[in-house]
């Protein structure tokens, strides 16, 4: 009976040691550059359990990631360290068109009583068995910009991985999702499965990420995680960015039909947010920052529709497509209709050729201050068609 009592009591120990302990977190997905602007980037990823994250930077010298203390960057927000299982932390005073090595880190809090309880365990993406990771700051003086779009994968990450997986020897300044990248956002779960997972272990360690929102990432009861995710520059899914020669203007679908269509259950409110992403573009395209671009690109998931199209189509073109005409486009990517086409100028009351690509090839595209050569290939590496653009 004594040694019953005595094991209960070593058991009842124990468990008590590893209650208190709070969890050894590690990364789960990630991580992915996005934000990357000339001197600031955001590094996201998730992590097994909630915890605290940052990252260090180092140069990319050739020393070794050891040979110092490098800087180290938290997410703080109102004062602290953010504890959560999606991470994204701002890094700034960076130069531009220059290489930086990271490593990401995360460490357990249980933060659930008066007094947070840190983990002694602390875990880091590798930097001794294998490269760190690294990401190149966009740099406007650069005499040309490369960059890879996919779209419409619908969590067929296979498909993903045809189209991505000459990414890192070809090195494009970065790359774009182009929207619809999943049917449905159920969860966080649902984009690692669907499409990050495979990224991650593809490219996205390494090169800079832009997505473009499209309209099935609007739907399911997880698509407010999606700036979670997929922070922005404008805390909104659409924004601007500079690369070389080119400013790019990312803009966000919406959803299709009227917001008082039965498939939206009364949730939509895509009226007003398009009237103020417009009043957005009408300042973005006045900016020092766009106009001084020789090259204009804008990256929308749906494109303008010859005649009339579905409402939601019908309100992108009636709010944006007038602003965009005036400020001298030069192209402007699309997909969402899951096959290729070419609008030339004028074929839907637009001032500059639209690319739509299809759900199972990439554009490769490669923009100098003369013009835009446009390369879609297919998920073999065929180029399919071609198309180069003069810059206005
Ligand atoms: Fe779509």
């Amino acid at each position: 009976m004594k040694r019953f009592v005595l094991t209960i009591m070593a058991l009842v120990a124990v468990a008590a040691v590893f209650a208190a302990d709070p969890p050894r977190v590690k990364t789960k997905c990630g991580p992915w550059v996005v934000g990357v602007t000339d001197t600031e980037m955001t590094v996201v990823w998730t992590s097994t359990d909630r915890c605290m994250g940052w990252v260090e930077i180092a140069p990319d010298d050739g020393t070794s990631f050891y040979a110092e203390e490098r800087p180290r960057y938290d997410e703080d927000f109102m004062g602290r360290h953010v504890v959560s299982d999606v991470h994204h932390v701002r890094i700034t005073g960076l130069k531009p068109g220059t290489t930086y090595r990271y490593r990401i880190y995360q460490q357990g809090v249980d933060d659930s009583g008066h007094n947070p309880i840190p983990s002694g365990y602390i875990s880091a993406s590798d930097v001794y068995s294998r490269k760190p990771y690294a990401i190149r700051t966009m740099d406007f003086g650069k005499a040309d910009c490369t960059f890879t779009m996919i779209n419409d994968i619908h969590g067929r990450d296979s498909m993903m991985l045809a189209l991505t997986k000459d990414i890192r020897s070809e090195k494009p300044d970065f790359v774009v999702f182009n929207g619809d990248m999943v049917s449905f956002m159920g969860s966080t779960e649902d984009i690692e499965k669907g499409f990050m997972t495979r990224a991650t272990e593809t490219f996205a360690t390494d090169f800079p990420l832009v997505y473009v929102r499209g309209n099935h990432e609007t739907r399911g009861p997880g698509f407010s995680e999606y700036l979670n995710l997929f922070p922005s520059t404008t805390n909104a899914p659409y924004f601007m960015f500079r690369q070389g020669p080119a400013a790019f203007i990312v803009l966000d679908s919406g959803e299709d039909k009227p917001d008082s269509d039965i498939e939206y259950g009364g949730t939509a409110a895509y009226d007003a947010y398009r009237e103020a992403m417009a009043a957005w573009l009408k300042e973005a395209i006045q900016s020092e920052e766009f106009r001084a671009a020789p090259v204009k690109i804008v990256l929308l998931h749906i494109p303008f529709a010859k005649g009339t199209g579905w409402y939601g189509n019908n309100e992108l073109k009636r709010l944006l497509l007038p602003l965009l005409n005036e400020a001298g486009v030069d192209v402007m990517l699309s997909g969402h209709n899951h096959r290729y086409s070419y609008l030339e100028k004028g074929d839907a009351d637009n001032n500059f050729p639209i690319l739509v690509n299809s759900n199972n090839d990439r554009v490769k595209v490669h923009a100098t201050k003369e013009q835009i050569v446009m390369e879609v290939l297919d998920a073999t590496g065929k180029m399919i068609h071609k198309h180069t653009v003069k810059v206005q």
